[in-house]
Order: C-alpha cells, then sequence, then structure tokens
C-alpha cells in the first residue's frame, strides 16, 4: 500500500542574494505578493493540496517567518477593539492549527539539498513533497496536487517540470525523459548544461515527491555545483534504484526570487485583484504615454 503524501519541507533558509537590498534583514520568502508574504501562497497550495504538516527549514535571520505564522496577540486585541473584528477574523484563519507546522534550523547555508536533509528527523521514513517558496506557481488546480494525484497512481517519485525556451535552457536543471510501460519517466537530470546540449526543453520547476531513501543519499552527499550540497545530486543517485516521473505544470510560474520574477507575480496578481487593477491599468498607461517622472 501507497504511504499518503503528509509532509512538506519549504526550505527558507538561504540568502536572496538576487533580491539584495531588500534581503539584507527581511527574508524574501516574506517580500509581498500585492499585500501578501509570497510564503503565504506557497503554504495555501500545501494546505489545498492536502498535506497535513509542513516543515520550515529556517535559519539565522528568518525569525519574522516564524511569526507570521503565529497568533499576533497584541495586534488581535489592538484590532478588536478599535472595531476592526473582520480583519482580525482574518488573521487568525491564515494561523495554521496547532502544530501543523514545525522549524527547524539548517544553521549553516550549505545548499538546498542540505537543507532538505536538515528536515529528515521530522519527515522520518515515508515520502514527502518539496516546495521551492520562491517559486510561485499559479493554475486552476494546486501543482503540489496534481503531483500527488499521479502520486496516488504510480508511487515512486515526481518532479515538476516546464517547458523553457532552448536558448535559455542552460540556465536551468533540465531532464531527459524517455517512454516507460505507463506513461514517460524522468531518466536524468542536468544541472545548468552548457548551450546547445540540454537534452530536453523541460526544467525542473520548485515541486517534488520524494521517496526517504533520498535522505541517505543527501547524508554521503559532496558539496557540487557552486560549493552547494544540491538536491539534484541525490536525485540523480535515486534514479539508479527508483522511478521518477514528470508533472509537466502548464500554468503560469513567477521565479519571486528575482527582480523580474517577483515584479512579474506582483502584476499578475494585482491585475487579477479589484480595487487594485485599475491603478495598476492606469500607471501602465501614463506611463507608456510618457509620464515617466
Ligand atoms: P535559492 O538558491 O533560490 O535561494 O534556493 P537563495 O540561495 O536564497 O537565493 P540566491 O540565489 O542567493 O538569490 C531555493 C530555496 O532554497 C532555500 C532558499 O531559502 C530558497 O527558498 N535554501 C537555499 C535553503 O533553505 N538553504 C540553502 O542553503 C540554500
Amino acid at each position: 500500500m501507497k504511504q499518503k503524501i503528509r509532509k512538506a519541507v519549504i526550505p527558507v533558509a538561504g540568502f536572496g542574494t538576487r533580491m539584495l537590498p531588500a534581503t539584507k534583514s527581511i527574508p524574501k520568502e516574506l517580500l509581498t505578493i500585492v499585500d501578501r508574504p509570497v510564503l503565504d501562497y506557497i503554504v495555501a497550495e500545501a494546505f489545498a493540496s492536502g498535506i497535513e504538516h509542513i516543515v520550515m527549514v529556517t535559519g539565522r535571520m528568518k525569525a519574522a517567518i516564524e511569526d507570521h505564522f503565529d497568533h499576533a496577540f497584541e495586534l488581535d486585541t489592538s484590532l478588536r477593539r478599535n472595531g476592526k473584528d473582520a480583519i482580525a477574523e482574518a488573521l487568525s484563519k491564515d494561523v495554521p492549527s496547532v502544530g501543523a507546522m514545525s522549524f527547524v534550523r539548517q544553521q549553516e547555508a550549505k545548499g538546498l539539498g542540505h537543507a532538505v536533509w536538515s528536515a529528515r528527523h521530522i519527515v522520518g521514513n515515508e515520502p514527502f513533497a518539496v516546495m521551492l517558496p520562491d517559486m510561485l506557481m499559479v493554475d486552476s488546480e494546486p501543482c503540489l496536487k496534481s503531483m500527488i494525484d499521479i502520486y496516488d497512481r504510480h508511487g515512486g517519485n515526481v518532479i515538476a517540470v516546464e517547458q523553457v525556451d532552448p536558448d535559455l535552457a542552460h540556465k536551468f536543471g533540465i531532464v531527459s525523459l524517455a517512454e516507460g510501460n505507463d506513461g514517460p519517466l524522468i531518466t536524468g537530470l542536468v544541472e545548468k548544461p552548457a548551450p546547445g546540449t540540454a537534452p530536453s526543453n523541460l526544467f525542473i520547476s520548485g515541486r517534488y515527491i520524494l521517496q526517504p531513501e533520498v535522505f541517505s543519499y543527501l547524508e554521503s552527499q559532496k558539496p557540487g555545483a557552486g560549493g552547494e550540497i544540491q538536491l539534484t545530486d541525490a536525485i540523480i543517485s535515486l534514479l539508479g534504484s527508483q522511478e521518477i516521473r514528470p508533472f509537466e505544470f502548464s500554468g503560469r510560474t513567477f521565479d519571486c526570487g528575482s527582480p523580474a520574477g517577483f515584479v512579474g507575480a506582483n502584476l499578475h496578481m494585482a491585475l487579477g485583484r479589484d480595487g487594485v487593477r485599475e491603478a495598476v491599468l492606469e500607471e501602465i498607461k501614463l506611463y507608456e504615454a510618457g509620464h515617466r517622472h
């Protein structure tokens, strides 16, 4: 019998150097998309996909993340005293139920693979999800839910992939595929292939369902690209003994860890929000008409 996917690991211990100076004292995962931290969207995707427990891998300077997912007693009291009960109610609905979120410190930012490995004691011996919090994935069905559906049918491991412009493939982790007995299987992964050598135009986009054996590969993993312990390297080791299926995500993905992706996500969400859309469209109109100062 297949074990249910109950836990999601969300690594939030990186430095966010691409978003400096914003991330000098603010975790990049709390930068806002309109008026909500990007991490809120990822947590909502996890719970909407049936996840019961989230393990946040945090680090120094990330204490604000724990506070964000806790009740803010003084704020709540003050809002209610001022008749703003509706706002207080909305805030308390966002707080996960008691015990549904754990926090573990990575202590040293040694790479994504090391961050995932830091969660091993809380995950235990069961398959689990990994969600990159700066990859905002927007679709009518949550990306992770679609992946869990594939897992429920086949078991094994599942990785979300997406089409990339072949001219940009050298910037991403690219998969190679082969047709299996019951659908496509991932047969290889290569981080940032030299231009013109990418084995496909599908890149790994930020959601994984992994079997717990990945922890033993991470345990003995030597630092790879950039001197970091790479999750990709451990997944390559898994390929020898386990099936890994692709889920081709066809919604919109925004890399909110980069200025262009972050602004794109804000524009996308703002244009979908009544009361905000109008001001954004007006600003674009003014800018295009030459009112730039
Ligand atoms: P990134 O490489 O996108 O995050 O890792 P980063 O290192 O913070 O960003 P840059 O490249 O310096 O701008 C993907 C996710 O993995 C986490 C990050 O917080 C991010 O959410 N991460 C990365 C860790 O938790 N620990 C690490 O050692 C590295």
